[in-house]
């Protein structure tokens, strides 16, 4: 590959420097000088309304930004990844996640096929597969319709299907649930399976590869429980062919390597495929989707599609400056470079959210913790801020305080609905109102602060002023829908998608590789023969390395 050029060499990076130099950040002023700042800096992709005017942001910032996205030829790298270009060239692969939520009318070619009938083609057997569940035709090995589905998977098969299950619960068939098992920590499928009837029990083994320690030893420890508990209930036999009828009933896969499912002993007829142009942290909208689909119909994964697929429009259709993830990912770089912005908070004012930011985390960090450009030389900016949050208000009473009066700037993107899924009331108080009341008060509070003469006021007394003192200028961005529908589910993840894709374009990383995963992996398999006492591995590690697995054996019970 080209040595690709370096960012802080552009004219717009340089702007940027100069801007900073002189910037002293003033929301209260600049809303007071410009009564439509509110007005000026909200933009609107799809359903989502988004609120940039709390951002330390002025005109000048927003034209160098623009600016930016040219120099770096974010449009082409776009237009590149939509297009079906092997952009992640470490793999020497296509990026191609926004062909799966494509309208079953378009055609995409891609090394010569036709990528949008594949995906709809699969999604047609995931969809038949999972009326079939849902309307009880498919049947476990006694006969019994299935009421619980597990997903074994990890990282990109687990996190979005968890998180979009959870968030879209409301449209979940009533007596069907699903459960997720993720880590191999062994107690995770235990506590998962403990409770539940094998007859009517059916587990999903999502994984692209299927060939991940965590994903491969839960789903033989499912396996196990699965024809154990059958055995010692009498529902099978225990003979190779009601065993091999058992797998057959109560197991499907989702993954890329349909030969490896088959000798796993899941019948291929049950098997959901997808391709190596799905980014693992990329795919809760192909087949990986299969729990969600079980659990909300083909109808409303359909408009979950829908929603994805809005927001690519918007981010392939509009111009920069109104470009909602262009932007916000542009502001991103504008903080972690120029603010040395460390992190960067996802707040949902949305309970139904509450696995959002843990989902994001992979979207983001895997993506865009990289320390060389895509060419292999090392980057010349900080990277990768770590994304973290907590639905709202439960954060609030946990780590805001960091945010409002600490020493380093986060940024933090607030979330919520107009119209909730439950409105309850207390009394007369309508709680969502009250919850609103919240997401509120707290960007408004981050933004303009209290100054010294303000806590003064209220009589406090002078020694614990600075205390109380809140600076501001703490930048946030409000993102609000009418409703958290599957569309605005789907809306919310591609933004962020193209958000991380924006920073990564900047950066001039490759956000759709993982190396940095692999070598921990290669180390726990070398290290598994020590734990167990091979004597030669044991001495083959180092010595902190070598005293912890000591510990171990000389404690375990
Ligand atoms: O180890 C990281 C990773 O490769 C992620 O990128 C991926 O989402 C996860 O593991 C699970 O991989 P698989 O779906 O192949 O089991």
């Amino acid at each position: 590959m080209a040595s690709m050029s370096d960012v802080t060499k552009t004219d717009a990076w340089g702007k940027l420097a100069q801007i900073k130099d002189t910037f002293t950040p003033d929301l209260r002023g600049w809303f007071e000088a410009d009564p439509n700042r509110a007005e000026t800096y909200t933009r609107t992709a799809g359903d989502l309304h988004v609120d940039l005017s709390k951002n330390l942001v002025n005109q000048a910032v927003l034209e160098a930004l623009v600016e930016l996205a040219d120099e770096v030829d974010l449009a082409g790298k776009r237009d590149a990844m939509l297009s079906g270009v092997h952009i992640n060239n470490t793999e020497d692969r296509a990026v191609l996640h926004t062909a799966l939520r494509r309208p079953r009318t378009d055609q995409l070619t891609v090394d010569g096929q036709d990528v949008v009938a594949d995906v709809h083609a699969t999604f047609d057997k995931v969809y038949a597969w999972a009326d079939k569940v849902r309307s009880g035709e498919w049947k476990g090995v006694t006969g019994q319709p299935i009421k619980t589905v597990v997903n074994i998977g990890i990282g990109g098969s687990d996190l979005g299907p968890v998180m979009v299950y959870e968030a879209l619960k409301p449209y979940k068939q009533e007596g069907l649930e699903c459960r997720f098992v993720s880590n191999i920590d062994p107690s995770d499928v235990y506590e998962k399976t403990v409770d539940l009837d094998p007859t009517t029990t059916l587990f999903i083994v999502a994984s692209k590869t299927f060939t991940t320690l965590e994903t491969i030893t839960n789903a033989n420890m499912a396996r196990a429980w699965l024809l154990d508990a059958l055995e010692q209930g009498g529902a099978i036999d225990g003979s190779d062919a009601s065993r091999t009828d058992a797998i057959a009933k109560h197991f499907v896969a989702v993954s890329t390597a349909l030969d490896k499912v088959a000798d796993f002993g899941i019948d291929p007829e049950n098997a959901f495929g997808f391709w190596d142009w799905v980014g693992g942290r990329y795919s809760v909208d192909s087949a990986v989707g299969a729990a969600v689909v079980v659990a909300i119909g083909k109808e409303n994964f359909e408009d979950f599609l829908a929603g994805f697929h809005a927001i690519d429009t918007h981010f392939a259709e509009t111009p920069w400056r109104d470009n909602v993830p262009a932007l916000m990912g542009l502001l991103n770089v504008w903080y972690v470079n120029f603010f040395k912005a460390q992190s960067h908070a996802v707040l949902p004012y949305a309970q139904y959210l509450h696995r959002f930011a843990a989902y994001l985390q992979q979207l983001t960090m895997e993506s865009n913790g990289k320390g060389v450009k895509a060419d292999g030389t090392p980057v010349t900016t900080e990277t990768g801020e770590v994304f973290w949050g907590e639905p709202g208000t439960n954060g609030q009473h946990a780590f805001y305080q960091l945010i409002h009066q600490g020493t380093q700037l986060i940024p933090a993107d607030f979330i919520a609905v107009a119209t909730p899924h439950r409105p309850l009331k207390d009394g007369g108080q309508d709680v969502h109102e009250l919850f609103l009341a919240n997401f509120f008060a707290q960007t408004k509070a981050l933004a303009f602060g209290k100054t010294a003469d303000e806590v003064r006021a209220d009589g406090v007394a002078e020694e614990l002023v600075s205390a109380k003192v809140f600076q501001g200028n703490r930048p946030t961005t409000s993102i609000m829908a009418p409703a958290l529908t599957p569309s605005v589910v789907g809306q919310l993840i591609a933004l962020y998608e193209h958000i991380t894709f924006t920073q990564g374009v900047v950066w001039g990383i490759n956000s759709f590789d993982q190396w940095g995963v692999e070598l921990g992996k290669v180390l726990a398999k070398q290290i598994t023969p020590a734990i167990g006492g091979d004597a030669e591995a044991l001495e083959a590690q180092d010595p902190s390395t070598k005293a912890l697995i000591e510990y171990y054996r000389a404690n375990r019970a």
